[in-house]
């Protein structure tokens, strides 16, 4: 008998058996697939669960990941370590890595952010603009740009997970997740899923900065009547095929390593819960080899009821998800899988399926080699660099939507201008939810440039610069007043609006009052959406659609002052009505923009 433990595990070459002295599945040498089935023979029931289990950063300790043998930690929108430090995320990473790193297999953690445009969670980060400005660039390189800068400074956090993009279909603007979305059409956010190989690298675990992307959220989720947030899509299959299921075939062309499901039901039947989608559609006919992710708690919605029961998690587990978003309820989710495998009802193919997937993945980005934070890329968080490509981006997402007489760009020189509106001065409202907080928030929640700094930083010395958030101080003698103005922050179902989808009362005001002076006013739209302004939109000199811009708001006044030409294009088609929701480029009805409209200026 041996010294060692002899393990006899089947060779993947020719299927003779091998001895393993336990420690070849670590050898870098050996090709995936055989580390892989060297390393699940010697685990136990135990660590497999754990291999499948996800819990949220507050609800466990480093002790527990030993003890449980987990196999990923997330942090939610706004969980961040105190203090909210580039190096604080780093420790704290490391301290968790180093608790996996204590069970005897040794099986690294794999560390899940929503890092959706940029860094978000962390202050001083790159903000980079949402989704939908992305869209509106049509520049799949600027997005892949986009990602790989996002890697680098997630990456030089230690973390090695990014819950992005999501490759949703927006077509009703009343979902709160709208700015999610690359576009209303499957062709936008298909192209721009480019995104992932700037994520990812040009392959899983090629540099120190790859990690690893999501396309989300499988399949619909932007598709539910009356645009309600994890609503339900009804669709005929060709329909959600051809409008939903393309940014997923793109985004597994590219190789993205992880796929989450949706909380939204197709016809009734909730995606967590759809073996059909999951494994035939996405596993077997796409031939996805990545893992599977729930979302937030999302078995517990399959019976409607709160908390997840043993057949939720037996129909989640057997319709193909692999690893289990259970952010509090871990251990309960542990116990029950545990319960449910050995009375029969999951079998162990399943599990060895969702480890397989799961172990490969790690075993690719290079996890169990350098399971640590790489400390060279912690400064590049909120880098000069990446700040600049975001100013870029934010100045190829402005869509011009109205310019009479010529009204912009305006002259840097010589110039009078008053600027007004809730969202000139405001880092937190001109970069939205998903910005350090879950939701986001009004205020300066980061270092970054407004948008009123923007202009003061591109008007010449020679010109002047009055700002007054509602207008008040306004007269004659201004060349020009800009109200920036539109939607504050807001994520998820706390931004459905199935009521008015107008500017709110300030808002008008503000306008009203500039308007009264008989300057022109333009007004910089900084919202999620489209939203309904075509009563208003005959007294307004000009109008730019800046989307949710980020941190870098120069990138507005690049276009006011014509330092940059507008070049956007609507990603979505802009209603006259809120009545006309959901109303999409070849719908028959009349909009008051139509997809892909945007003006230039002449000179
Ligand atoms: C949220 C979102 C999902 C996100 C996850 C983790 O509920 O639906 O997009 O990745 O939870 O924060």
């Amino acid at each position: 008998m041996l010294g060692l433990i002899t393990i006899l595990t089947l060779s993947l070459t020719g299927g003779a058996a091998v001895a393993d002295t336990g420690t070849a599945w670590q050898d870098t040498r050996r090709p995936v697939k055989d580390r892989v089935e060297r390393l699940l023979a010697r685990m136990s029931l135990d660590e497999k669960i754990g291999q499948m289990t996800q819990a949220e950063r507050g609800s466990v300790t480093a002790d527990d990941i030993t003890r449980y043998r987990l196999g990923s930690v997330l942090s939610g929108g706004g969980s961040v370590p105190t203090p909210n430090t580039p190096e604080a995320w780093a420790d704290m990473y490391d301290g968790f890595q180093r608790a996996a790193l204590a069970t005897p297999l040794r099986i690294p953690i794999i560390y899940g952010v929503d890092a959706v445009h940029g860094h978000n969670n962390v202050v001083g980060a790159t903000i980079f603009p949402h989704n939908i400005g992305l869209g509106a660039t049509r520049d799949p390189e600027l997005a892949r740009r986009i990602g790989a800068a996002t890697a680098e400074e997630v990456a030089g956090t230690g973390l090695d997970w990014d819950f992005a993009p999501c490759l949703c279909v927006a077509r009703n603007d009343r979902w709160g997740r709208t700015y999610e979305s690359y576009g209303e059409v499957p062709e936008l956010p298909s192209q721009m899923s480019s995104i992932i190989d700037g994520i990812q690298g040009h392959r899983l675990g090629g540099s120190p900065t790859s990690i690893l992307a999501t396309a989300k959220h499988y399949v619909g989720d932007g598709g539910t009547a009356g645009g309600v947030d994890q609503g339900d899509t009804r669709l005929s299959e060709a329909e959600l095929r051809r409008v939903h299921l393309l940014p997923f075939r793109a985004a597994i062309k590219r190789g993205v390593g992880s796929v989450m499901i949706s909380f939204s039901s197709w016809n009734g039947v909730k995606l967590h819960g759809h073996k059909y989608l999951i494994t035939d559609v996405l596993k077997r006919e796409l031939r996805f080899s990545g893992f599977v992710i729930s979302d937030w708690n999302g078995i517990d919605q399959i019976d409607g009821q709160p908390g997840f029961t043993p057949e939720e998690v037996r129909t989640a587990v057997n319709a193909g998800i692999d690893m289990f978003m259970v952010p509090q309820e871990w251990r309960a989710f542990i116990d029950t899988l545990k319960a449910e495998v050995r009375a029969g009802r999951v079998p162990m193919s399943r599990i060895d399926d969702a480890n397989r997937r799961i172990l490969t993945k790690k075993i690719e980005l290079g996890l169990f080699e350098r399971p640590f934070t790489d400390r060279r890329y912690t400064r590049t968080v909120g880098s000069p660099q990446h700040r600049a490509l975001a100013r870029q981006a934010v100045a190829k997402s402005q869509v011009l939507l109205k310019n009479k007489g010529g009204v912009l760009p305006l002259d840097r020189r010589d110039n009078k201008i008053f600027v007004a509106g809730k969202n000139a001065d405001d880092i937190g409202n001109q970069s939205g939810g998903w910005t350090i907080t879950w939701q986001g928030s009004s205020g300066p929640i980061t270092p970054g440039t407004t948008i009123l700094e923007g202009i003061r930083q591109t008007a010449g010395r020679s010109s002047t610069v009055t700002y007054s958030k509602d207008g008040t101080g306004i007269d004659g003698s201004y060349k020009a007043a800009i109200a920036v103005v539109g939607e504050t922050p807001y994520a998820e179902f706390e931004g459905d609006r199935p009521g008015a989808m107008g500017l709110d009362a300030e808002d008008l005001a503000t306008i009203e009052r500039l308007r009264a002076s008989g300057v022109p006013v333009i007004v910089v739209l900084v919202s999620g959406r489209p939203l309904d302004i075509a009563a208003e939109l005959p007294k307004w000199d000009a109008l730019l659609a800046a989307w949710l811009p980020g941190t870098e708001g120069r990138g507005v006044a690049d276009v006011l002052f014509g330092v940059t030409k507008p070049t956007g294009k609507l990603p979505s088609t802009w209603m006259k009505s809120a009545s006309q929701q959901p109303i999409n480029r070849g719908d028959g009805q009349k909009p008051l923009f139509p997809f892909g409209y945007g003006l230039t200026y002449r000179k």
